[in-house]
């Protein structure tokens, strides 16, 4: 055999030595995976390396929106309170014990930004790090969401205890419009978003964003929403989080007590904010849909009242525009992520609408008055 033939063999003699080796600590169960003895300085370094690869590798390539969009970083400090505070802690306070505990333990998140791009932050937020106890987002395909997550990680590093809860909590801070908070804990949450009568947050949180106004829908239609959420019809991710754990009868009473509250009569959209000729083309489509182009009238379906109608349609007459157009993205989306148990219906709808025209109808809905529930 030649020298380096010999070589070869010995370097493969000892190679096959290393497999059995590891095979022995692995499969005799001598890898130390308790979390009481923490991590060794190679073992942290060896997971942190990868991680940071791993994130710079998937993040490649991700388009950044607007993150100073209206009302973004309000949703994410929203969610981030009931979400993300109880692991990480906030500007408000400390993390639990529990979370103390954990191994890596989740670290504080005040300077993540300076660390991590937006679209790095986007990709840990949105699939979450594998055997560390940092969950994935709780709703597929939510790019959306995450993104405001991200709006406000970016803020966060600016936040005193006050502002964050300036914006996590809204006008649940103080009762407002003399009304009393509600100290049970799930309509408590509730109105960290949408207010007490569901008009949405209100203060420094009062910006049109992506969160919905609820006073404007009926009873069965908020129920419906609700359970959808709940058993995983309808993705969202701050939603699936408001109602995890809460069941059907819970969820039929908040549906009750925001059906009673009173509908704010002004619309979203001041009409005077529009262009008329948008608003004549989303009330043509909305009224009577584009025959000629095979698009059914909106309103077959989401009037108050009609033939087609059912109080479990959700109502558009009133609802912030940048909502309605969310939605309709996401039905477009492929696959089609939006709406629940009658996401179908919609989903032909909206196909059939023309993009350009979907500023028009959803400036058209937020102009209307709501109508009376
Ligand atoms: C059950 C506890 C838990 C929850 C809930 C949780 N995380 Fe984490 N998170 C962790 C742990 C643990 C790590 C550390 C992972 C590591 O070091 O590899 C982490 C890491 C992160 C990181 C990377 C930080 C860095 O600098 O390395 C970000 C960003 C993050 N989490 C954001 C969030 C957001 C936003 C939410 C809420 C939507 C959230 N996390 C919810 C436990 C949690
Ligand atoms: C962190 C903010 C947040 C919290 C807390 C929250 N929501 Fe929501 N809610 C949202 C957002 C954002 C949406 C729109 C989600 C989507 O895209 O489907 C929404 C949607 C809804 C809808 C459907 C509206 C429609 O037009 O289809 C209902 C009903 C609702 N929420 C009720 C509640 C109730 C009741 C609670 C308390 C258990 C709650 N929400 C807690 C942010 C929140
Ligand atoms: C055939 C009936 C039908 C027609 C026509 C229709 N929709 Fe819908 N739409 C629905 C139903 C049903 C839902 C609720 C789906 C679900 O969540 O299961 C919905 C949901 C929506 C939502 C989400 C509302 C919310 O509160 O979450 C928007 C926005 C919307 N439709 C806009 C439109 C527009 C704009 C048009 C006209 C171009 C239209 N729809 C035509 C049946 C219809």
């Amino acid at each position: 055999m030649s020298d380096r033939g010999i070589r070869t063999a010995t370097l493969g003699r000892i190679a096959a030595g290393l497999v059995v080796l590891g095979l022995v600590v692995f499969a005799g169960g001598l890898v130390p995976i308790g979390a009481a003895g923490g991590h060794t300085t190679v073992a942290s370094w060896v997971l942190h390396t990868a991680m940071r690869r791993a994130v710079a590798f998937y993040a490649m390539g991700a388009e950044v929106p607007d993150l100073s969009a209206p009302g973004l970083a309000r949703l994410g400090a929203g969610q981030f309170e009931s979400g993300c505070a109880p692991c990480h802690g906030s500007p408000a306070g400390p993390s639990g014990g529990a979370a103390q505990a954990m191994l890596p333990p989740p670290p504080d998140l005040s300077d993540a930004a300076d660390h991590w791009t937006p679209a790095e932050l986007h990709w840990i937020v949105d699939q979450g790090v594998m055997m560390t106890g940092m969950p994935a987002w709780p709703a597929r395909h939510r790019e959306d969401e995450v993104w405001a997550m991200v709006a406000f990680l970016q803020r966060l590093p600016e936040l005193d205890a006050q502002s964050y809860r300036a914006l996590a909590y809204g006008e649940a801070e103080g009762p407002s419009r003399g009304l009393t908070l509600p100290a049970d804990p799930p309509m408590a949450d509730c109105v960290r978003c949408h207010g007490l009568e569901g008009r949405g947050p209100e203060g420094e949180a009062a910006v049109p964003g992506p969160i919905p106004r609820i006073d404007i829908q009926p009873r069965p239609a908020l129920e419906r929403a609700l359970l959808d959420y709940a058993e995983g019809r309808r993705a969202s991710g701050p939603m699936r989080h408001a109602v995890a754990g809460l069941n059907a009868a819970t969820l039929s009473d908040l549906a009750a007590r925001y059906a009673e509250a009173e509908t704010d009569p002004a619309p979203a959209l001041d009409p005077t904010q529009a262009a008329s000729e948008q608003l004549a083309r989303g009330e043509r489509i909305a009224a009577r849909g584009l025959p000629e182009q095979d698009v059914a009238a909106c309103d077959a379906c989401h009037a108050p009242s009609g033939e087609r109608v059912r109080e479990v349609f959700p109502r558009l007459a009133g609802q912030r525009a940048g909502y309605i157009e969310a939605q309709l993205r996401l039905y477009l989306a492929d696959p089609p992520v939006g709406g629940g148990r009658f996401a179908e219906l919609m989903t032909r709808a909206a196909h059939q609408l023309p993009p350009e025209d979907v500023p028009a109808v959803a400036q058209w809905y937020a102009s209307r008055p709501p109508a009376p529930r």
